[in-house]
Protein backbone atom coordinates (compact mmCIF):
# COMPACT_ATOMS: atom_id res chain seq x y z
CA UNK A 1 0.00 0.00 0.00
CA UNK A 2 1.33 3.53 -0.42
CA UNK A 3 2.12 5.66 2.46
CA UNK A 4 0.37 8.18 3.14
CA UNK A 5 0.89 11.99 3.22
CA UNK A 6 -0.24 13.71 6.33
CA UNK A 7 -1.51 17.08 5.42
CA UNK A 8 -0.68 20.00 8.46
CA UNK A 9 -2.35 22.89 7.60
CA UNK A 10 -1.41 25.81 8.95
CA UNK A 11 -3.59 29.08 7.90
CA UNK A 12 -4.79 30.09 10.62
CA UNK A 13 -1.46 30.65 12.55
CA UNK A 14 1.76 30.73 9.89
CA UNK A 15 -1.08 32.00 7.14
CA UNK A 16 -2.82 34.69 9.74
CA UNK A 17 0.74 35.80 10.51
CA UNK A 18 0.22 38.06 6.92
CA UNK A 19 -0.42 41.58 7.77
CA UNK A 20 -3.19 42.09 7.46
CA UNK A 21 -4.87 38.60 7.87
CA UNK A 22 -5.85 38.53 11.05
CA UNK A 23 -9.42 36.78 11.67
CA UNK A 24 -11.70 36.72 15.00
CA UNK A 25 -12.52 33.26 16.92
CA UNK A 26 -15.89 32.75 15.16
CA UNK A 27 -14.16 33.29 11.88
CA UNK A 28 -11.32 30.91 12.51
CA UNK A 29 -13.75 28.56 13.57
CA UNK A 30 -15.65 28.71 10.65
CA UNK A 31 -12.16 28.08 8.76
CA UNK A 32 -11.26 25.22 11.16
CA UNK A 33 -14.70 23.42 10.64
CA UNK A 34 -13.80 23.50 6.26
CA UNK A 35 -10.45 21.97 7.28
CA UNK A 36 -11.96 19.13 9.04
CA UNK A 37 -14.27 18.86 6.13
CA UNK A 38 -11.56 19.02 3.97
CA UNK A 39 -10.01 16.14 5.68
CA UNK A 40 -6.65 18.10 6.65
CA UNK A 41 -5.07 15.56 8.94
CA UNK A 42 -3.42 18.39 11.16
CA UNK A 43 -4.80 22.08 11.79
CA UNK A 44 -2.58 24.33 13.39
CA UNK A 45 -5.07 26.38 15.22
CA UNK A 46 -3.10 29.07 16.37
CA UNK A 47 0.03 30.70 18.45
CA UNK A 48 -2.11 30.18 21.82
CA UNK A 49 0.27 32.05 24.37
CA UNK A 50 -0.29 35.25 21.73
CA UNK A 51 -2.77 36.95 23.40
CA UNK A 52 -6.02 35.76 25.41
CA UNK A 53 -7.71 36.03 22.26
CA UNK A 54 -5.56 33.62 20.21
CA UNK A 55 -5.94 31.29 23.24
CA UNK A 56 -9.49 31.51 23.28
CA UNK A 57 -9.51 30.79 19.59
CA UNK A 58 -7.36 27.44 19.63
CA UNK A 59 -9.74 26.14 22.63
CA UNK A 60 -12.64 26.84 20.83
CA UNK A 61 -11.43 25.35 17.77
CA UNK A 62 -9.74 22.07 19.94
CA UNK A 63 -13.45 21.83 21.05
CA UNK A 64 -15.09 21.62 17.81
CA UNK A 65 -12.80 19.61 15.74
CA UNK A 66 -13.73 15.80 15.69
CA UNK A 67 -11.91 14.19 13.15
CA UNK A 68 -8.64 16.27 12.66
CA UNK A 69 -5.50 16.39 15.29
CA UNK A 70 -5.43 20.09 16.54
CA UNK A 71 -2.23 21.53 17.22
CA UNK A 72 -1.21 25.01 18.97
CA UNK A 73 2.60 26.42 18.24
CA UNK A 74 4.39 27.47 20.80
CA UNK A 75 7.63 28.78 21.58
CA UNK A 76 10.82 26.68 23.08
CA UNK A 77 9.67 28.08 26.58
CA UNK A 78 7.67 26.74 29.80
CA UNK A 79 5.06 29.54 29.56
CA UNK A 80 4.55 28.96 25.86
CA UNK A 81 4.09 25.55 26.14
CA UNK A 82 1.69 25.10 29.13
CA UNK A 83 -0.87 27.73 27.36
CA UNK A 84 -0.45 25.77 24.13
CA UNK A 85 -1.53 22.04 26.56
CA UNK A 86 -4.09 24.31 28.08
CA UNK A 87 -5.75 25.45 25.38
CA UNK A 88 -5.82 22.09 23.65
CA UNK A 89 -6.97 20.02 27.20
CA UNK A 90 -10.16 19.85 25.39
CA UNK A 91 -9.27 18.37 21.74
CA UNK A 92 -9.82 14.99 20.60
CA UNK A 93 -6.81 14.25 19.41
CA UNK A 94 -4.07 17.02 19.95
CA UNK A 95 -0.52 18.23 19.09
CA UNK A 96 2.37 20.74 20.76
CA UNK A 97 4.82 22.14 18.10
CA UNK A 98 7.66 23.94 19.63
CA UNK A 99 10.31 25.09 17.52
CA UNK A 100 13.74 27.64 18.24
CA UNK A 101 15.80 28.53 15.23
CA UNK A 102 19.21 27.08 14.41
CA UNK A 103 21.07 28.77 11.90
CA UNK A 104 23.83 30.99 13.11
CA UNK A 105 22.04 34.04 11.72
CA UNK A 106 19.22 33.83 14.14
CA UNK A 107 20.91 32.33 16.94
CA UNK A 108 23.12 34.98 17.06
CA UNK A 109 21.47 38.47 15.60
CA UNK A 110 17.71 37.09 16.65
CA UNK A 111 18.10 35.07 19.80
CA UNK A 112 21.56 36.05 21.10
CA UNK A 113 21.91 32.03 21.86
CA UNK A 114 24.69 29.97 21.87
CA UNK A 115 24.50 26.66 19.87
CA UNK A 116 24.83 25.02 22.80
CA UNK A 117 21.96 27.08 24.63
CA UNK A 118 20.15 26.22 22.01
CA UNK A 119 20.54 22.77 21.89
CA UNK A 120 19.64 22.91 25.87
CA UNK A 121 16.23 24.71 25.03
CA UNK A 122 14.93 22.54 22.56
CA UNK A 123 15.41 19.45 24.27
CA UNK A 124 14.18 20.90 27.21
CA UNK A 125 11.00 22.50 25.51
CA UNK A 126 10.52 18.88 23.80
CA UNK A 127 10.67 16.99 27.20
CA UNK A 128 8.35 19.38 29.07
CA UNK A 129 5.52 19.35 26.15
CA UNK A 130 5.78 15.35 26.55
CA UNK A 131 4.18 15.75 29.99
CA UNK A 132 0.95 17.13 28.23
CA UNK A 133 1.15 14.96 24.72
CA UNK A 134 2.69 11.93 23.16
CA UNK A 135 1.84 14.00 20.11
CA UNK A 136 4.89 16.33 20.07
CA UNK A 137 6.33 18.27 16.53
CA UNK A 138 9.64 20.41 16.80
CA UNK A 139 10.82 22.80 14.03
CA UNK A 140 14.28 23.95 13.84
CA UNK A 141 13.37 27.16 12.85
CA UNK A 142 15.64 28.79 9.73
CA UNK A 143 16.53 24.77 9.23
CA UNK A 144 17.56 25.33 5.48
CA UNK A 145 19.92 27.98 6.43
CA UNK A 146 21.51 25.97 9.11
CA UNK A 147 24.99 23.79 9.55
CA UNK A 148 24.20 20.08 9.08
CA UNK A 149 26.09 19.37 11.86
CA UNK A 150 24.42 21.12 14.25
CA UNK A 151 21.07 20.32 12.86
CA UNK A 152 21.69 16.71 13.10
CA UNK A 153 22.79 17.10 16.89
CA UNK A 154 19.55 19.17 17.72
CA UNK A 155 17.37 16.77 16.15
CA UNK A 156 18.83 13.45 16.98
CA UNK A 157 18.64 15.02 20.81
CA UNK A 158 14.92 16.32 20.22
CA UNK A 159 13.67 12.82 19.14
CA UNK A 160 15.57 11.36 22.57
CA UNK A 161 13.26 13.83 24.35
CA UNK A 162 10.08 12.19 22.48
CA UNK A 163 9.42 14.46 19.64
CA UNK A 164 7.39 12.21 17.01
CA UNK A 165 7.25 15.09 13.71
CA UNK A 166 10.43 16.44 13.00
CA UNK A 167 9.39 19.65 10.49
CA UNK A 168 12.38 21.26 8.58
CA UNK A 169 11.27 25.10 7.86
CA UNK A 170 12.61 27.03 5.23
CA UNK A 171 11.45 29.65 6.91
CA UNK A 172 13.08 32.92 4.71
CA UNK A 173 11.80 30.94 0.97
CA UNK A 174 15.99 30.15 0.44
CA UNK A 175 15.76 26.26 -0.56
CA UNK A 176 15.16 24.93 -4.11
CA UNK A 177 14.56 21.60 -4.74
CA UNK A 178 17.66 19.57 -5.33
CA UNK A 179 19.42 20.77 -2.69
CA UNK A 180 16.04 20.75 -0.02
CA UNK A 181 15.76 17.24 -1.40
CA UNK A 182 19.42 16.39 -0.43
CA UNK A 183 19.47 18.07 3.04
CA UNK A 184 16.64 15.96 4.02
CA UNK A 185 17.84 12.85 3.34
CA UNK A 186 21.30 13.45 4.57
CA UNK A 187 19.51 14.38 7.99
CA UNK A 188 17.48 10.97 7.70
CA UNK A 189 20.02 8.88 7.25
CA UNK A 190 22.73 10.81 9.38
CA UNK A 191 20.75 11.21 12.71
CA UNK A 192 20.87 7.21 14.17
CA UNK A 193 17.26 7.88 15.61
CA UNK A 194 15.66 9.19 12.33
CA UNK A 195 13.16 6.33 12.06
CA UNK A 196 11.85 7.42 15.55
CA UNK A 197 9.98 10.61 14.24
CA UNK A 198 8.03 11.32 10.94
CA UNK A 199 9.56 13.96 8.91
CA UNK A 200 7.84 17.21 7.72
CA UNK A 201 8.88 20.07 5.75
CA UNK A 202 7.38 23.78 6.04
CA UNK A 203 8.41 25.94 2.99
CA UNK A 204 7.62 29.50 2.48
CA UNK A 205 7.39 31.00 -1.37
CA UNK A 206 9.72 33.91 -1.29
CA UNK A 207 11.51 32.42 -4.46
CA UNK A 208 7.90 30.80 -5.94
CA UNK A 209 9.75 27.53 -5.24
CA UNK A 210 7.40 26.56 -1.75
CA UNK A 211 5.54 23.78 -3.43
CA UNK A 212 8.11 22.06 -5.42
CA UNK A 213 10.81 22.28 -2.60
CA UNK A 214 7.86 20.67 -0.61
CA UNK A 215 7.31 17.89 -3.00
CA UNK A 216 11.18 17.35 -3.40
CA UNK A 217 10.81 16.87 0.36
CA UNK A 218 8.68 14.48 -0.09
CA UNK A 219 10.80 12.53 -2.21
CA UNK A 220 13.59 12.47 0.05
CA UNK A 221 11.58 10.68 2.49
CA UNK A 222 9.56 13.71 4.41
CA UNK A 223 6.10 12.32 4.85
CA UNK A 224 4.14 15.35 6.48
CA UNK A 225 3.59 18.77 4.58
CA UNK A 226 2.70 21.54 5.79
CA UNK A 227 0.38 24.28 3.54
CA UNK A 228 -1.97 26.76 3.67
CA UNK A 229 -5.32 27.60 1.86
CA UNK A 230 -4.50 29.70 -1.03
CA UNK A 231 -0.72 30.03 0.18
CA UNK A 232 -1.40 32.49 2.32
CA UNK A 233 1.24 33.24 4.57
CA UNK A 234 3.94 35.45 5.82
CA UNK A 235 6.19 37.61 3.07
CA UNK A 236 5.02 35.60 -0.29
CA UNK A 237 3.00 32.82 2.05
CA UNK A 238 3.42 29.11 2.02
CA UNK A 239 3.40 26.27 0.55
CA UNK A 240 -0.47 26.18 -1.19
CA UNK A 241 -2.42 23.55 0.36
CA UNK A 242 -4.26 22.73 -3.11
CA UNK A 243 -1.72 23.02 -5.31
CA UNK A 244 0.81 20.07 -3.55
CA UNK A 245 -2.63 17.90 -2.66
CA UNK A 246 -3.37 18.22 -6.80
CA UNK A 247 -0.10 17.41 -7.42
CA UNK A 248 0.40 14.21 -5.51
CA UNK A 249 -3.42 13.11 -6.90
CA UNK A 250 -2.61 14.40 -10.42
CA UNK A 251 0.57 12.73 -10.35
CA UNK A 252 0.30 9.48 -8.32
CA UNK A 253 1.76 7.73 -10.98
CA UNK A 254 5.17 9.11 -9.72
CA UNK A 255 4.70 9.93 -6.31
CA UNK A 256 2.76 7.05 -5.65
CA UNK A 257 1.74 8.72 -2.13
CA UNK A 258 -2.41 8.98 -0.41
CA UNK A 259 -3.93 12.17 0.30
CA UNK A 260 -6.68 11.93 3.06
CA UNK A 261 -8.06 14.92 1.47
CA UNK A 262 -11.31 15.38 0.47
CA UNK A 263 -10.48 17.64 -3.19
CA UNK A 264 -14.02 18.86 -3.67
CA UNK A 265 -13.84 20.77 -0.68
CA UNK A 266 -10.94 22.56 -1.77
CA UNK A 267 -12.57 25.70 -3.93
CA UNK A 268 -15.35 25.90 -0.98
CA UNK A 269 -11.87 26.42 1.43
CA UNK A 270 -10.37 29.09 -1.01
CA UNK A 271 -13.66 31.11 -1.19
CA UNK A 272 -14.18 31.38 2.58
CA UNK A 273 -10.21 32.06 3.35
CA UNK A 274 -10.17 34.79 0.68
CA UNK A 275 -13.82 36.04 2.07
CA UNK A 276 -12.70 36.06 5.47
CA UNK A 277 -8.98 37.59 5.37
CA UNK A 278 -9.41 40.03 2.27
CA UNK A 279 -6.68 38.31 0.74
CA UNK A 280 -8.11 37.77 -2.95
CA UNK A 281 -6.97 35.03 -5.13
CA UNK A 282 -5.56 36.15 -8.21
CA UNK A 283 -7.21 34.90 -11.51
CA UNK A 284 -4.57 32.86 -12.80
CA UNK A 285 -3.46 31.21 -10.11
CA UNK A 286 -3.09 26.85 -10.26
CA UNK A 287 -6.56 25.21 -8.66
CA UNK A 288 -8.27 27.89 -7.31
CA UNK A 289 -8.21 30.92 -9.81
CA UNK A 290 -10.59 31.71 -11.77
CA UNK A 291 -9.12 30.88 -14.85
CA UNK A 292 -7.64 27.65 -13.66
CA UNK A 293 -10.48 26.03 -15.86
CA UNK A 294 -11.57 28.54 -18.09
CA UNK A 295 -10.50 27.81 -21.78
CA UNK A 296 -10.07 31.24 -23.41
CA UNK A 297 -8.22 30.58 -26.18
CA UNK A 298 -10.23 28.97 -29.75
CA UNK A 299 -8.01 26.37 -30.23
CA UNK A 300 -7.81 24.89 -26.35
CA UNK A 301 -11.52 25.23 -25.96
CA UNK A 302 -11.66 22.98 -29.58
CA UNK A 303 -9.78 20.55 -28.08
CA UNK A 304 -11.40 20.62 -24.39
CA UNK A 305 -14.68 20.09 -26.36
CA UNK A 306 -13.25 16.98 -28.62
CA UNK A 307 -11.61 15.65 -25.55
CA UNK A 308 -11.30 17.42 -22.19
CA UNK A 309 -7.68 15.59 -21.34
CA UNK A 310 -6.49 17.54 -24.28
CA UNK A 311 -5.73 20.39 -22.52
CA UNK A 312 -7.20 19.49 -18.49
CA UNK A 313 -5.34 17.78 -16.61
CA UNK A 314 -7.72 17.71 -13.93
CA UNK A 315 -11.28 18.51 -14.15
CA UNK A 316 -12.72 21.47 -12.42
CA UNK A 317 -15.55 19.67 -10.37
CA UNK A 318 -12.85 17.54 -8.79
CA UNK A 319 -11.35 20.41 -7.05
CA UNK A 320 -15.23 21.36 -6.29
CA UNK A 321 -15.56 23.96 -8.80
CA UNK A 322 -19.24 22.06 -9.12
CA UNK A 323 -19.83 22.55 -5.13
CA UNK A 324 -20.89 26.42 -6.02
CA UNK A 325 -24.19 25.32 -6.45
CA UNK A 326 -27.79 27.25 -5.77
CA UNK A 327 -28.66 26.49 -2.01
CA UNK A 328 -31.39 28.63 -1.06
CA UNK A 329 -33.68 31.14 -2.94
CA UNK A 330 -36.57 33.54 -2.32
CA UNK A 331 -38.81 31.14 -0.77
CA UNK A 332 -36.65 28.92 1.50
CA UNK A 333 -37.59 29.57 5.46
CA UNK A 334 -35.66 30.28 8.39
CA UNK A 335 -35.47 26.24 8.94
CA UNK A 336 -33.55 25.46 5.79
CA UNK A 337 -31.59 28.66 6.21
CA UNK A 338 -30.61 27.26 9.97
CA UNK A 339 -30.04 24.43 8.32
CA UNK A 340 -27.44 25.26 5.75
CA UNK A 341 -25.83 27.55 8.70
CA UNK A 342 -25.24 24.43 10.21
CA UNK A 343 -23.86 22.35 7.34
CA UNK A 344 -21.33 25.04 6.56
CA UNK A 345 -20.02 24.96 10.14
CA UNK A 346 -21.44 28.27 10.71
CA UNK A 347 -22.65 28.88 14.29
CA UNK A 348 -24.19 32.07 15.62
CA UNK A 349 -24.46 32.98 18.96
CA UNK A 350 -27.92 33.79 19.58
CA UNK A 351 -31.60 33.33 18.04
CA UNK A 352 -31.20 36.64 17.92
CA UNK A 353 -28.21 36.81 15.54
CA UNK A 354 -29.59 33.90 13.83
CA UNK A 355 -32.92 36.45 13.11
CA UNK A 356 -30.99 39.53 12.14
CA UNK A 357 -28.63 37.03 9.43
CA UNK A 358 -31.91 35.44 8.19
CA UNK A 359 -33.65 38.89 7.32
CA UNK A 360 -29.81 39.67 5.71
CA UNK A 361 -30.42 37.02 3.30
CA UNK A 362 -34.15 37.57 2.57
CA UNK A 363 -33.03 41.02 1.55
CA UNK A 364 -30.38 39.82 -0.36
CA UNK A 365 -33.06 36.59 -2.39
CA UNK A 366 -35.50 39.64 -2.78
CA UNK A 367 -33.00 40.95 -5.42
CA UNK A 368 -30.62 37.94 -6.62
CA UNK A 369 -32.13 34.32 -7.76
CA UNK A 370 -30.08 31.73 -6.66
CA UNK A 371 -27.76 32.03 -3.36
CA UNK A 372 -24.63 30.62 -3.34
CA UNK A 373 -22.67 29.26 -0.04
CA UNK A 374 -20.12 32.03 -0.52
CA UNK A 375 -23.61 34.50 -0.59
CA UNK A 376 -24.06 32.99 3.16
CA UNK A 377 -21.09 33.28 4.34
CA UNK A 378 -20.66 36.66 3.25
CA UNK A 379 -23.74 38.11 4.52
CA UNK A 380 -22.66 36.21 8.75
CA UNK A 381 -19.54 37.35 7.87
CA UNK A 382 -20.52 41.02 7.67
CA UNK A 383 -20.51 42.56 11.08
CA UNK A 384 -20.67 46.00 10.02
CA UNK A 385 -24.35 45.57 9.87
CA UNK A 386 -25.64 43.56 13.10
CA UNK A 387 -25.80 44.38 16.21
CA UNK A 388 -22.20 43.20 17.49
CA UNK A 389 -21.30 44.57 20.68
CA UNK A 390 -17.63 44.67 19.75
CA UNK A 391 -18.09 46.80 17.25
CA UNK A 392 -17.41 50.84 17.49
CA UNK A 393 -18.96 51.85 14.02
CA UNK A 394 -21.98 50.34 12.55
CA UNK A 395 -23.31 51.44 9.18
CA UNK A 396 -27.02 52.80 9.55
CA UNK A 397 -27.95 54.29 6.13
CA UNK A 398 -26.38 55.94 2.99
CA UNK A 399 -27.33 57.35 -0.07
CA UNK A 400 -25.46 59.30 -3.17
CA UNK A 401 -26.47 61.57 -6.24
CA UNK A 402 -24.55 61.44 -9.11
CA UNK A 403 -25.10 62.77 -12.83
CA UNK A 404 -22.26 62.20 -15.54
CA UNK A 405 -19.78 64.81 -15.15
CA UNK A 406 -20.76 65.76 -12.14
CA UNK A 407 -19.06 65.45 -8.54
CA UNK A 408 -20.91 62.78 -6.79
CA UNK A 409 -22.20 63.47 -3.18
CA UNK A 410 -22.41 60.86 -0.68
CA UNK A 411 -24.89 61.04 2.78
CA UNK A 412 -24.05 58.29 5.21
CA UNK A 413 -25.41 57.92 8.67
CA UNK A 414 -23.16 55.68 10.86
CA UNK A 415 -23.60 54.53 14.67
CA UNK A 416 -20.68 55.44 16.28
CA UNK A 417 -20.21 54.53 19.72
CA UNK A 418 -23.60 54.50 20.69
CA UNK A 419 -24.37 57.55 18.91
CA UNK A 420 -25.80 58.11 15.72
CA UNK A 421 -24.26 60.56 13.18
CA UNK A 422 -25.16 61.87 9.31
CA UNK A 423 -22.49 63.10 6.99
CA UNK A 424 -22.49 64.32 3.43
CA UNK A 425 -19.28 64.67 1.41
CA UNK A 426 -18.48 65.09 -2.35
CA UNK A 427 -15.78 63.01 -4.12
CA UNK A 428 -14.01 61.76 -7.18
CA UNK A 429 -16.70 59.22 -7.96
CA UNK A 430 -19.26 57.85 -5.48
CA UNK A 431 -17.13 55.29 -3.91
CA UNK A 432 -14.61 57.94 -2.97
CA UNK A 433 -17.33 60.14 -1.92
CA UNK A 434 -19.20 57.68 0.50
CA UNK A 435 -15.41 57.01 1.86
CA UNK A 436 -15.06 60.52 2.38
CA UNK A 437 -17.94 60.81 4.23
CA UNK A 438 -16.98 58.18 6.39
CA UNK A 439 -13.27 59.00 7.14
CA UNK A 440 -14.72 62.70 8.20
CA UNK A 441 -16.55 61.14 11.24
CA UNK A 442 -14.57 58.70 12.19
CA UNK A 443 -11.14 59.60 11.63
CA UNK A 444 -8.66 57.02 11.16
CA UNK A 445 -5.53 58.79 9.20
CA UNK A 446 -4.43 55.61 7.96
CA UNK A 447 -3.75 55.06 4.61
CA UNK A 448 -5.68 52.60 2.50
CA UNK A 449 -3.00 51.10 0.87
CA UNK A 450 -5.50 48.49 -1.20
CA UNK A 451 -9.02 48.45 -2.11
CA UNK A 452 -10.20 45.63 -4.81
CA UNK A 453 -13.73 45.05 -5.98
CA UNK A 454 -14.89 41.08 -7.15
CA UNK A 455 -17.75 39.58 -7.88
CA UNK A 456 -18.23 36.67 -5.08
CA UNK A 457 -20.69 34.42 -8.14
CA UNK A 458 -20.81 35.22 -12.08
CA UNK A 459 -23.35 37.71 -13.46
CA UNK A 460 -24.11 41.19 -12.42
CA UNK A 461 -26.58 40.09 -10.22
CA UNK A 462 -23.86 38.86 -8.03
CA UNK A 463 -23.03 40.50 -5.09
CA UNK A 464 -19.54 42.47 -4.98
CA UNK A 465 -16.86 41.83 -2.79
CA UNK A 466 -15.15 44.93 -1.66
CA UNK A 467 -11.70 44.16 0.48
CA UNK A 468 -9.97 47.52 1.90
CA UNK A 469 -6.82 47.63 3.70
CA UNK A 470 -5.38 50.36 6.10
CA UNK A 471 -2.42 50.65 7.43
CA UNK A 472 -1.34 53.16 10.60
CA UNK A 473 1.60 53.40 12.99
CA UNK A 474 2.95 50.01 11.75
CA UNK A 475 -0.37 47.82 12.15
CA UNK A 476 -1.91 46.68 8.99
CA UNK A 477 -5.76 45.69 8.88
CA UNK A 478 -8.46 44.38 6.23
CA UNK A 479 -12.14 44.38 6.02
CA UNK A 480 -13.85 42.68 4.15
CA UNK A 481 -17.42 43.69 2.62
CA UNK A 482 -20.37 42.20 0.27
CA UNK A 483 -23.53 43.56 -1.40
CA UNK A 484 -24.92 43.76 -4.51
CA UNK A 485 -24.58 47.36 -4.41
CA UNK A 486 -20.65 47.96 -5.05
CA UNK A 487 -20.51 51.00 -2.94
CA UNK A 488 -22.42 49.45 -0.04
CA UNK A 489 -19.71 46.75 0.07
CA UNK A 490 -17.23 49.77 -0.08
CA UNK A 491 -18.10 51.57 2.99
CA UNK A 492 -18.93 47.90 4.79
CA UNK A 493 -15.49 46.91 3.98
CA UNK A 494 -14.34 50.40 5.01
CA UNK A 495 -15.89 50.63 8.26
CA UNK A 496 -14.99 46.84 9.20
CA UNK A 497 -11.25 47.99 8.93
CA UNK A 498 -11.85 50.52 11.25
CA UNK A 499 -13.32 48.38 13.76
CA UNK A 500 -9.99 45.96 13.24
CA UNK A 501 -7.82 49.54 13.55
CA UNK A 502 -10.22 50.16 16.55
CA UNK A 503 -9.65 47.09 18.06
CA UNK A 504 -6.37 46.98 19.79
CA UNK A 505 -6.19 43.27 20.33
CA UNK A 506 -2.11 42.92 19.56
CA UNK A 507 -0.50 39.64 19.43
CA UNK A 508 3.40 38.51 19.75
CA UNK A 509 4.56 37.18 16.73
CA UNK A 510 5.84 33.82 17.71
CA UNK A 511 9.34 34.24 15.19
CA UNK A 512 10.40 37.47 16.85
CA UNK A 513 12.40 37.82 19.44
CA UNK A 514 13.50 35.66 22.26
CA UNK A 515 12.43 32.05 22.61
O1 LIG B 1 8.53 29.49 8.92
C1 LIG B 1 8.82 28.99 10.02
O2 LIG B 1 9.97 28.77 10.37
C2 LIG B 1 7.72 28.69 10.92
C3 LIG B 1 8.05 27.86 12.11
C4 LIG B 1 7.43 28.38 13.33
C5 LIG B 1 7.74 26.43 11.82
O3 LIG B 1 6.60 29.04 10.67
ZN1 LIG C 1 6.43 29.57 8.52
Amino acid sequence: MADKIIIFDTTLRDGEQSPGASMTREEKLRIAKQLERLGVDVIEAGFAAASNGDFESVKAIAEAIQDSTVCSLSRANDRDISRAAEALAGARSKRIHTFIATSPLHMESKLRMTPEQVYEQARMAVRFARKFTDNVEFSPEDGSRSEVDFLCRVIEGVIDEGATTINIADTVGYAVPELFADLISTLRQRIPNSDKAIWSVHCHNDLGMAVANSLAGVRAGARQIECTINGLGERAGNTALEEVVMALRTRRDFFDLEVGIDTTQIVPASRLVSGITGFVVQPNKAVVGANAFAHASGIHQDGVLKQRSTYEIMRAEDVGWAANKIVLGKLSGRNAFKQRLQELGISLDSEEEVNAAFQRFKDLADGKADIFDEDIHALVSDRTVHHEKQEYVRLVSMGQSSEMGESPLARVTLWIDGQEETHECSGNGPVDATLKAIEAMVPSGAEMTLYSVNAISGGTEAQGEVTVRLAKGGRIVNGVGADPDIIVASAKAYISALNRLHSKSERVNPQIGTP
